[in-house]
């Protein structure tokens, strides 16, 4: 069946990989990348495929509802594919605001809009939402996060998502509107903002710059290759069941410190340092408030109902995207100069 598809937040890390997949695979589907290109979004991250004859770009802030309805009458929407989003734990809590209006007002006006345009066949449509892992909270030393845990957000962004899931999810019960959510853990690969841990280090260890360990680097991710992370929203906006949530994961979690190590011993290879050189670099500094410990998601859910797992070890991802890094240094100087410096300066000077 023919589709034309909604991908808001296309132009940022995730989106972009979500963006390229549906675009090549499937050449039947229209698809309309929504994005405002705040200081996250980067059209550099599509030049393959921006001439694509299925590819639509609309320069749109899901803040504007007029111009939401324009675009869905422009395009016939079909469905959704909502990543658009404030996605830095640290700026939310620079900045908190900015995340109240894009995650949980930008998200109900994409609903409202999806609701009242699909009103008189809401059954041939779908609205899947991207969410993540830290709605769920933080965990000790043990378990995991199913779909079923409680929801306990603890800094401004997961409780800006928490609220976002809530809204999808009343929509769906109030309004009928189809929907799926999946909640993913920490993602890494190509085209990440380097504000990031990941990104953040491989530009500051390529630079010789400190790498800020919050605390004392024991707090712990689930990390996933992003493209995995694409697969399974293919898959879940494919067949999952409406109404549902699906947990993404890594299987895959690293102590801060000891990925961090592993990352510096990695680039002194590759860019023929002396081993421990980047080590070196590592430099403690004051803890994020809040700071969840642990993140771990039981992505058994997906995997026994939809067939999903991560294809890309941890070891494969983590040289892909240090390569990538060190191949693509003019996108990765276009987005450290500018408005990056003065985030760099707020948020680590004086830490
Ligand atoms: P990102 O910050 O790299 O990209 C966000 C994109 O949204 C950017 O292109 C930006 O321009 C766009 N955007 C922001 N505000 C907008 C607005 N008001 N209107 C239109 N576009 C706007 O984020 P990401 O890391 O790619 O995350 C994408 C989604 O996945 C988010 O919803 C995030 O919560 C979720 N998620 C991220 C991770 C992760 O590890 N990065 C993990 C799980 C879930
Ligand atoms: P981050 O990549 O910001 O993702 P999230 O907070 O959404 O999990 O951070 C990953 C982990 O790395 C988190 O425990 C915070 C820590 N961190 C640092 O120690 N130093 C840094 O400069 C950054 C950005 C993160």
């Amino acid at each position: 069946m023919n589709k034309n598809i909604l991908i808001t937040g296309g132009a940022g890390f995730i989106g972009s990989h979500v963006v390229r997949l549906m675009v090549n695979k499937y050449p039947q589907y229209k698809i309309i990348n929504l994005d405002a290109l705040t200081y996250a979004g980067n059209l550099e991250n599509l030049k393959d495929i921006e001439s694509a004859p299925n590819y639509n770009f609309e320069h749109v802030n899901i803040l504007e509802l007029d111009m939401l309805i324009n675009v869905f009458e422009q395009h016939d929407i079909t469905d959704v594919i909502h990543l658009a989003a404030e996605s830095h734990v640290d700026r939310s809590i620079l900045s908190p605001m900015d995340f109240i209006y894009t995650n949980i007002v930008g998200t109900i006006n994409l609903l409202t809009v999806a609701k009242n345009y699909w009103s008189t066949d809401l059954n041939n449509h779908r609205f899947h939402h991207v969410s993540t892992d830290e709605v769920y909270g933080t965990l000790g030393a043990e378990g995991f996060f199913t779909e079923s845990t409680a929801y306990a957000p603890n800094s401004p962004y997961s409780a800006s998502k928490a609220s976002s899931d809530h809204f999808v999810r009343a929509y769906g019960e109030t309004f009928h509107i189809p929907y799926v959510i999946t909640n993913c853990s920490n993602n890494y690969g190509p085209n990440h903002f380097p504000e990031k841990l990941i990104p953040l280090f491989i530009n500051n260890i390529i630079h010789k710059k400190p790498l800020p360990v919050y605390g004392k680097g024991e707090n712990t991710r689930d990390w996933l290759y992003v493209i995995d992370h694409a697969r399974a929203i293919d898959l879940v906006f494919h067949e999952g069941n409406n109404g549902e949530h699906y947990n993404v994961g890594g299987f895959n979690e690293w102590k801060n410190i000891d990925l961090v190590k592993l990352l510096c011993k990695l680039m002194d290879e590759k860019l023929q340092r002396t081993a421990g050189e980047s080590e070196k670099l590592i430099t403690y500094v004051k803890d994020r408030p809040g700071h969840d410990l642990r993140y771990a998601i039981d992505a058994s859910k997906i995997n026994k109902e939809l067939g999903w797992e991560p294809t890309v070890t941890f070891e494969e991802g983590l040289s892909a995207t240090i390569d990538w890094y060190l191949q693509n240094e003019e996108w990765l100087n276009h987005v450290t100069s500018g408005a990056y410096q003065n985030y760099y300066t707020e948020q680590y000077d004086n830490r």
